[in-house]
């Protein structure tokens, strides 16, 4: 276990695991749709692509980046568009995948904002809840695990862009926060 965190909450194998039957419904859901898989960096990178992996249905993949935490430690509730969609959304079977949703905030925007495109359908795929951090009315449709109320980092999550490599998720250790 890296030294900065406290505990490790799910292991790569658990991991693995969970991906492999979330990917078996969303086939089964998806089946003759070409969904747009829709990854939210830079969160959401490694479940996006092990998501992926294990469709067994033909999906296409597209990517926004955006970001409403920067290096703080709590949401600003303010959601901001680094990079947008390369596909036009109207038509289209849209699949949000997010690594985690805390206050709700980045969820309930892009699920706005994708549906006045005039999507088909506007679905979110979360690897983690944290339902005690919800500040706006928002869940997603399909959800691999819950979290408790603790700082979570690892397999795409990040602290200051920190542990996102690590291939496990655990919580991380507030004694390393960086103290301006
Ligand atoms: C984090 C996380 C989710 C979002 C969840 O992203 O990856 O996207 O916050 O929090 P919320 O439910 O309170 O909105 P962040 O904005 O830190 O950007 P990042 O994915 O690039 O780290
Ligand atoms: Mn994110
Ligand atoms: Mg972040």
């Amino acid at each position: 276990m890296h030294p900065h965190l406290k505990e490790v909450l799910f292991t790569r194998e658990q991991i693995a695991e969970r991906v492999k039957e979330l990917a078996e419904v969303v086939s089964r859901d998806y089946e003759g749709k070409n969904p747009l898989v829709v990854g939210i960096l830079k969160g959401s990178i490694m479940f996006t692509v092990d998501l992926l992996k294990e469709l067994s249905i033909d999906a296409e993949v597209d990517f926004m980046d955006v970001t409403s935490y920067g290096y703080g430690i709590s949401s600003s509730g303010e959601v901001r568009i680094l990079k947008d969609l390369s596909t036009v959304a109207h038509g289209r079977d849209i699949l949000i995948v997010e690594d985690i949703i805390d206050t709700g905030n980045t969820l309930l925007y892009l699920k706005k904002l994708l549906t006045g495109r005039q999507a088909k359908s506007v679905k979110i795929i979360s690897l983690l809840d944290k339902p005690s951090g919800r500040k706006v009315d928002i869940d997603a449709d399909y959800v691999g695990f819950e979290v408790p109320d603790a700082f979570i980092v690892g397999y795409g999550i990040d602290y200051a862009e920190r542990y996102r490599q690590l291939p496990y998720i655990g919580v991380f250790n507030e004694e390393f926060l960086i103290k301006e």
